[in-house]
Order: structure tokens, then C-alpha cells, then sequence
């Protein structure tokens, strides 16, 4: 079955989409994105992200191209279209393609942005092999840019973070500033202690997850202790459990921190847990 994507007001098979070479996301990294996974072939947490473009473009000064109703529109035509059941959708919004190189921004009146969505079916989403073993992070400097909080395409940085990691062995990394987890190359990173959930304040330093908001509010539901504060490495690896979250891996065990594994080396209790609470609760109100 041929994919297809969305690309500025129009469906059409991945193989016709085409944009600019002068898109200021591809010469500039001038742009956004959002990933909303999709469970029954349904939404999770749509607001959610929804709200984060909002404020995402809002920070870019990039208008955004559509309202909340147009956005679900296309979001749900791509379900249905490429008939996914598990997996994620993913969107992105450049500045546009003002037809020379420049670093001023366009004129918004007469370049308008880009708009971009397309699919990705994931039918081991939910039953993930890798949950139940858990993954391996490594430690390295977190060398990014001072606002992580808005979400931009600019990833090359964490995707040379996850080969770092893959060449020691390891699955993902973990990134640290001032000696302190920021959070992982693609989700927020958290450590258990004592029955104690730690992870770092948000701040412009990290990506204010979609996840992590809907994790903390069940972990708080289901009575677990939650403490929002900064965690250093050595911290982390004298850990009883850690996990990442994000859209794509929700609660994901962590299992050892460069090398040194936590607890017995296997998902803990309260991670495994979480993924459940977290799994039940967003399949009930995904839309
Ligand atoms: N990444 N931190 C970073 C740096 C991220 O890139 C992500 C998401 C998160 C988690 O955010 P959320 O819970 O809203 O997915 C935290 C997405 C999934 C990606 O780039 O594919």
C-alpha cells in the first residue's frame, strides 16, 4: 500500500511529495515538529500537542498555518488513509521557502509556511519487545542549544548522541549539563530512589514532554512520590530503577547508566507499572 502524506493543503503518495529547496527547514533548520503516536488508530494526547505547536511557533514567530479543528481534520484523514493502527504521525511546520537563501526571515504575508505530515505504522508499539528488556543509555555532554523547550528540527546533535551510544553498545544517551541529566537524545530521562520518582524541572534546558505531563500526573494519582529537581550522573547510577518517556516509547525501563546496571539489570517494578498505568489511561482517552 503506497503511504500518503500530507503536504501543504493537499493528500498525495509519499512518492509525489516534493518541497522547495529553498524551505528554510531544509537550509535552516527553521522549523517545528510534533509526534502524536496512534493506538487503535486513534489520537493520544492530541492537545497535548497540539497546544506544545502552538507555543512552539508562537516562540519562532512562524504563524500557525490552521486551527485545532483543521489539524485534528488531517490527522484522522492520514489514519484512515494509510489505515495505521499503531504507530505515530508526524508533522512539521517550517518557515516556508522564500525562493533565495537569507538569513532575515521572509515576509510572512508573501512566504507562507511549509506544512508537512505523514505516517509511520508501528505494530509492536504497545508490546515492545525492548520494554520488557529494558534499554542501555551512556552519559555524554549535552551540546544543544539553550531552548530545548520549543521543539525544533534542528536534531542532528541527538541523533549523533543515539550513534554514540550504539557504538558503545548501549541504546540511547543520556545528556548532562553541569553535571546534572538534562534528558535523553529523544525523551526525558527520570530515576527511582527508594520508591521516589526524580526528574528534572522544566525549564528551557529540556523538551516540556507530552508524556511526561500525563506520567506525572498518574504517577501522582496512583500515590507514587514525584520530585522535580535536577539529578547528577552518579546519582543516577546508585539509582533502584530509571525510565525515558516520550509519544513514541511512552514509560521505557532503563536497565544501566555507562555500564553500571540498576537494581537486578531488568525493568523495575514501578517503571513496568507505569508503562501499564500510562498504556490503559491514554487508550481510554485517545481520540
Ligand atoms: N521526541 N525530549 C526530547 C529531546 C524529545 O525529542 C522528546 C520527543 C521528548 C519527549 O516528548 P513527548 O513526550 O512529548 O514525546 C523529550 C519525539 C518523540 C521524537 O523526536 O521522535
Amino acid at each position: 500500500m503506497t503511504r500518503i502524506v500530507y503536504v501543504n493543503g493537499d493528500y498525495m503518495p509519499e512518492g509525489d511529495a516534493k518541497i522547495s529547496i529553498f524551505d528554510r527547514g531544509f537550509l535552516m533548520a527553521d522549523g517545528v515538529y510534533e509526534v502524536t503516536t496512534v493506538i487503535d488508530g486513534k489520537l493520544i494526547d492530541f492537545e497535548g500537542h497540539f497546544t506544545r505547536l502552538e507555543r512552539s511557533l508562537g516562540e519562532l514567530d512562524i504563524a500557525n498555518p490552521m486551527d485545532r479543528d483543521a489539524w485534528l481534520e488531517v490527522h484522522r484523514q492520514l489514519v484512515g488513509q494509510n489505515a495505521v493502527d499503531q504507530g505515530m504521525i508526524y508533522l512539521q511546520v517550517t518557515r516556508g521557502a522564500p525562493g533565495d537563501r537569507d538569513f532575515v526571515f521572509p515576509d510572512p504575508d508573501t512566504t507562507a509556511p511549509t506544512v508537512v505530515l505523514f505516517t509511520q505504522s508501528n505494530p509492536a508499539l504497545v508490546d515492545s519487545p525492548k520494554a520488557k528488556k529494558g534499554i542501555k543509555v551512556v552519559t555524554i555532554d549535552d551540546l544543544r542549544w539553550g531552548r530545548r523547550d520549543i521543539k525544533t528540527v534542528q536534531l542532528l546533535y541527538p541523533s549523533m548522541g543515539k550513534m554514540m551510544a550504539i557504538k558503545q553498545g548501549a541504546d540511547d544517551a543520556w545528556m548532562v549539563q553541569d553535571g546534572a541529566i538534562t534528558e535523553g537524545t529523544s525523551n526525558n530521562a527520570y530515576i527511582i530512589k527508594d520508591g521516589k520518582i526524580v526528574t528534572r524541572a522544566l525549564s528551557n534546558d529540556i523538551l516540556h514532554g507530552i508524556t511526561r505531563a500525563a506520567v506525572l500526573r498518574f504517577a501522582r494519582e496512583a500515590q507514587m512520590q514525584v520530585e522535580e529537581r535536577n539529578f547528577t550522573v552518579e546519582e543516577a547510577k546508585s539509582a533502584d530503577e530509571a525510565f525515558v518517556t516520550s509519544a513514541s516509547t511512552f514509560v521505557m525501563p532503563v536497565v544501566s547508566i555507562d555500564g553500571t546496571e540498576l537494581g537486578t539489570g531488568t525493568p523495575g517494578p514501578l517503571a513496568t507499572r507505569l508503562r501499564e498505568i500510562y498504556i490503559e489511561e491514554s487508550r481510554k482517552a485517545a481520540i
